[in-house]
């Protein structure tokens, strides 16, 4: 049976999670695992807290806490943020635990036994000003291929390559800001990617048509040539020990350890629902299962590259089936940064607009094929023009009539027959289309799908106008209002995986509890289902309230202004 592994990008125990993670990780991956679950598939949904590395050292000491303490702080931080935004994951670990580094260490060791790490002599940057050693994102400069002046010592977020820390130009410290660096001899181990480019370019070739176009070309330009050997050991006090004697003090880097956090997350999930499956041979390198790596633009090369060649060569793992990275979400056009003030703050935003708004919103601009920007006025332009208008609207009226003129339930006689009405057929070919394009993993397009059945609906009903018809025969209203119901019964299930509040909210107006099976053909579009759900008839439990409340063009304003003020408060500071 096909199985479905599906992963999100573990975040940095380092600081909260804004709208920009959400929108290029966690809520792709959670509405992808929620379509799967509704059409019945086996499928767990993966991710933790990546919690070494030397951003993490920094801030906790700035901080003056324990690295345990200070990682662990971030992690039940981060649950809470997904809690409130209904973005579930099956497990949801963390990389400084015990169990993770046993898997990390099988990893290594497997690796080392093919000969694929091996020690070498290697210039570093070193900052005498502070007397740090200066890997990967602890120092900048002017990039060597490109010109951009912000390339960070592991990769020039401009061109995109990968950076040797030691042939930046004009190298800066990114702790204490000090340019006075020299270039020091140590030994580290590497991982020999050099060895592996055919095996890779043999698999990954193999993803030409399947994968994305802003994920296929930019790997396959990276490593058409060859690929690059990669310092795996660091100089650190925080991580997973070098199981070598000679590397005695040695700390794994963590790009090294985070990806297995997937893997030992895995385990770790078994374990606690107590399955008597095997996360190596039952999901991980079981070739039924599909693994789906959810993340943003700037983790592709990681798990495009060395995860992949790590699990192959390891053979602990298959590699991917597909990486959908999205690009960056900004705020009005420029990069989210809390250091400058130009962030909106994900607690306040929620307190005030509630998950399903600001699932919608975000949906609705994800940025699957490029950049794309929140903006405050688009927000309330989609709210109250799209999920206000279009689905709120529709089902206050439909079903607050039905509540006022159908006391005791609408008549089963008109609520059957659905699937085979003009509307029916319409329904279900929208519904299979909508299934193929999720399918497919573009969920912008997906909830665009949704509304336009929103469309139809309204559209329906306005036509037939029912409270005109009641005043003629009040019989050919009540079949306008069980048709209209039955489809804001399909409208409500087929919201479920994006906005899963609402669509719970919409569906306890009836008085018929679904099923998963019932849901399952529905979201199939197996329509003929509500012949038999509605047999003995349906009731409106109560008369909807402000489904989706308008926002008001004050309240924009302010956040407008708020926004604008923050960042020039921190500006002049
Ligand atoms: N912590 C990294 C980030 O936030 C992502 C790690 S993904 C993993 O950019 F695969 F390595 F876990
Ligand atoms: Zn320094």
């Amino acid at each position: 049976m096909k199985k479905y592994l599906v992963t999100s990008a573990l975040p940095y125990a380092n600081g909260p999670i804004h709208l920009g993670h959400l929108a290029g990780a966690y809520l792709p991956a959670d509405i992808y695992t929620r379509h799967l679950k509704l059409l019945g598939e086996k499928v767990i949904h993966i991710s933790g807290s990546d919690e070494h590395g030397v951003a993490i050292m920094l801030n906790a000491k700035k901080e003056g806490k324990n690295y345990k303490s200070y990682v662990d702080y971030w992690h039940s931080e981060h649950k809470k943020v997904f809690d409130k935004f209904n973005v579930n994951f099956d497990f949801f670990g963390q990389t400084s635990e015990s169990y993770h580094a046993e898997e990390v260490i099988k990893w290594f060791d497997e690796l080392y036994k093919k000969e694929l790490i091996e020690p070498n002599d290697n210039q570093q940057l070193h900052c005498k000003a502070c007397d740090n050693h200066l890997p990967d994102r602890f120092v900048e400069g002017t990039c060597y291929k490109c010109g951009y002046t912000q390339a960070r010592g592991d990769e020039c977020p401009n061109c995109g390559i990968w950076i040797d820390p030691v042939k930046l130009i004009e190298p800066v410290c990114k702790i204490c800001g000090s340019n006075d660096i020299e270039e020091i001899t140590v030994t580290q181990w590497y991982l020999k990617l050099s060895k592996c480019h055919e095996k890779y370019r043999a698999w990954f070739e193999s993803k030409k048509n399947t994968w994305r176009k802003t994920v296929y070309p930019f790997v396959d330009s990276l490593t058409r040539e060859s690929l690059h050997d990669r310092a795996i050991t660091r100089d650190l006090d925080w991580g997973i020990d070098v199981p070598l004697p000679e590397a005695a003090g040695k700390k794994l880097y963590v790009w090294f350890d985070a990806p297995i956090g997937y893997v030992s997350n895995t385990k770790q999930y078994l374990e606690k629902i107590g399955s008597d499956e095997d996360y190596l041979k039952d999901w991980w390198k079981n070739d039924d299962t599909e693994i789906i790596h959810f993340l943003a633009k700037d983790n592709i090369i990681f798990h495009a590259v060395i995860f992949p060649v790590m699990g192959m060569e390891s053979g602990r793992i298959n590699p991917p089936t597909d990486i959908p990275a999205n690009q960056y979400l900004n705020l009005e056009g420029k990069q989210f940064s809390k250091s400058t003030g130009w962030y909106i703050d994900i607690d306040s935003a929620f307190e005030q607009f509630g998950a399903d708004a600001i699932r919608y919103y975000l949906i609705s601009i994800l940025p699957e094929q490029s950049d794309s920007s929140f903006t405050w006025r688009d927000f309330a332009a989609k709210i109250n023009g799209e999920l206000a208008n279009n689905i709120g609207n529709l089902i206050n009226r439909c079903l607050k009539f039905a509540y006022k003129n159908w006391e005791t339930g609408l008549d089963a006689k008109y609520l059957t027959g659905f699937s085979e009405t003009e509307i029916g057929k319409k329904f279900k070919t929208a519904i299979l289309e909508h299934k193929s394009i999720v399918d497919g993993k573009e969920f912008k397009k997906g909830i665009e799908q949704i509304m336009s059945m929103g469309q139809m609906a309204n559209t329906f009903f306005s036509d037939l106008a029912p409270w005109a018809q009641f005043k003629a025969d009040p019989n050919e209203a009540e079949k306008t209002i069980a048709l209209t119901s039955i489809q804001i019964m399909t409208l409500g299930v087929l919201l479920s995986p994006y906005v899963p509040g609402l669509s719970k909210k919409i569906l306890s107006y009836f008085d018929i509890a679904l099923t998963d099976t019932h849901r399952k053909k529905i979201y199939s579009g197996e329509l003929e289902v509500f012949d038999e759900l509605f047999a003995n008839g349906m009731k409106i439990t109560e008369a909807p309230k402000a489904l989706v409340p308008k926002i008001d063009e004050k309240i924009i304003s302010k956040l407008e202004e708020d926004l604008r003020g923050k960042a020039e408060e921190l500006d002049n500071v």
